[in-house]
């Protein structure tokens, strides 16, 4: 049985990042949560199997508030140095203010059913399926420039901006402010030096409270319009939670899915008989996008709550006070669910995925997100049918995320 005195692994290292499948499925043999070190010397138990992580995700016994969980954190460091370089950080001097964190994802029951069901009235069916023509439209024209030239960089040709685009969309962000908001959130989910961090989170803000007065002086046809009416009796959203849920969407909404487009482009760009299928025959294709979910998700270990009681993983038993980290990447190569897990096949079945979640939590964005990923990739396979990488695909980069999966490029010949 694994103990919390079990020296954590050292896990997240430049070759984890190149290619974390391998280190996952060893882990997944070894036990079913292991103890792994952050790289700012956190530790967390990392879970790795697809059964275990739906019952976790879905588990009251973890939290996800930070305002219950920051007296957790001093003991699970194990360098007293890097702890308090971390608490000095989260004090007043926090990267990210308290203003940016009263949101859904980092809250329980019952502020998390409040939120969510606000949030819910807001971000309707409807209006992500409205979404369809303007991001097929927005797809084509970005096809169109990208036929322009032999070779291109598909992460800022067409990864990035279809989501950034929709989310700014959603949120009634006007075109002339984009280029800003793109440099602070890209500042944001970057997680570079964290002065330049700080000064971006406070423009962030700022922005977000003046276009939030700017709803509410002139309701637009916007989501971020309906979020500051959202009514649920005589319930409303405050303005920090509007900020925070603004943000929230904004990073959740955008980093995740560009990657969902680059992993799925590379996917394919490295299974040309998967390709040749979905050629053949486009009622696969939102199989196709479930797939790449799974194969190589963006989402490979974003999913961090901690213990409020003793919790038991198969023979393993977490304490209570611990971090826990579930690894939606290393569930969806199980072996035990998904046979051949590290066989890319668009025709398997794909009933209780993990890769948008479980549980409460569960990705608010999820038919959103299926929808860009489904559109983008279809079309761009269609348009570019010589489609192909212009590098040794071995060598390509790899962003050093934590939490997500994505490529910090990826270029491509277009013919
Ligand atoms: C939550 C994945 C796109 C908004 C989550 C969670 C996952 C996830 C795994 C749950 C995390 C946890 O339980 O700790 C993804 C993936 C995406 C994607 C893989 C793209 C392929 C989006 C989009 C939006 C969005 C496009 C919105 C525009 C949210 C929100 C939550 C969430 C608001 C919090 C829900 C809650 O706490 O109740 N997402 N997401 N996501 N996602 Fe997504």
């Amino acid at each position: 049985m694994a103990r919390t005195d079990t020296p954590p692994a050292d896990l997240f290292t430049p070759a984890f990042h190149q290619d974390p499948h391998q280190a996952l499925a060893e882990l997944r043999r070894t036990a079913p949560a292991v103890p792994v070190m952050t790289p700012n010397g956190l530790r967390t138990w990392l879970v790795t199997g697809y059964e275990h992580a739906r019952e976790l995700l879905a588990d009251p016994r973890l939290s996800k508030d930070m305002r219950v969980g920051k007296d957790l954190i001093p003991h699970n460091f194990a360098d007293p140095d890097k702890q308090r370089e971390f608490l000095a950080e989260s004090g007043e001097r926090s990267q990210f203010p308290h203003v940016l964190s009263v949101h859904m994802l980092d809250s329980d029951p019952p502020d998390h059913t409040r939120l969510r069901r606000l949030v819910g009235r807001a971000f309707t069916a409807r209006r992500v399926e409205s979404l369809r023509p303007r991001i097929t439209e927005l797809t084509d024209e970005l096809l169109e420039a990208m036929a322009r030239h032999a070779e291109v960089d598909l992460m800022e040709a067409l990864a990035f901006p279809v989501p950034f685009t929709v989310i700014c969309w959603l949120l009634g962000v006007p075109p002339d402010d984009r280029a800003a908001f793109r440099r602070w959130s890209n500042l944001l989910v970057s997680g570079a030096g964290t002065e330049e961090v700080r000064e971006a989170s406070a423009s962030m803000i700022a922005y977000l409270k003046a276009l939030i007065e700017t709803k509410r002086a002139a309701p637009a046809d916007d989501m971020l319009t309906d979020l500051v009416h959202a009514r649920d009796a005589d319930d409303q959203l405050s303005s920090d939670e509007l900020i925070s849920m603004a943000f929230l969407l904004l990073v959740a909404g955008h980093e995740t899915t560009v990657n969902l487009i680059g992993n799925g482009t590379l996917a394919l760009l490295t299974h040309p008989g998967v390709r040749e299928q979905l050629a053949a025959d486009a009622s696969l294709w939102p199989a196709a996008v479930e797939e790449f979910l799974r194969y190589d998700g963006p989402v490979t270990n974003a999913t961090w709550r901690f213990t409020t009681e003793p919790v038991e993983v198969g023979d393993v038993v977490i304490p209570e006070g611990e971090f826990v980290t579930i690894s939606l990447g290393a569930a969806g190569r199980d072996p035990a669910r998904y046979p051949d897990p590290d066989r890319l096949d668009v025709t398997r079945s794909h009933s209780a995925s993990v890769a948008f979640g479980h549980g409460i939590h569960h990705c608010l964005g999820a038919p959103l997100a299926r929808l860009e990923g489904q559109i983008v990739i279809s079309r761009l396979f269609a348009r570019f049918p010589a489609l192909r990488p212009a590098v040794d695909v071995a060598e390509l980069r790899w962003r050093s995320s934590l939490m997500m999966r994505g490529l910090a490029e990826l270029p491509v010949f277009t013919a």
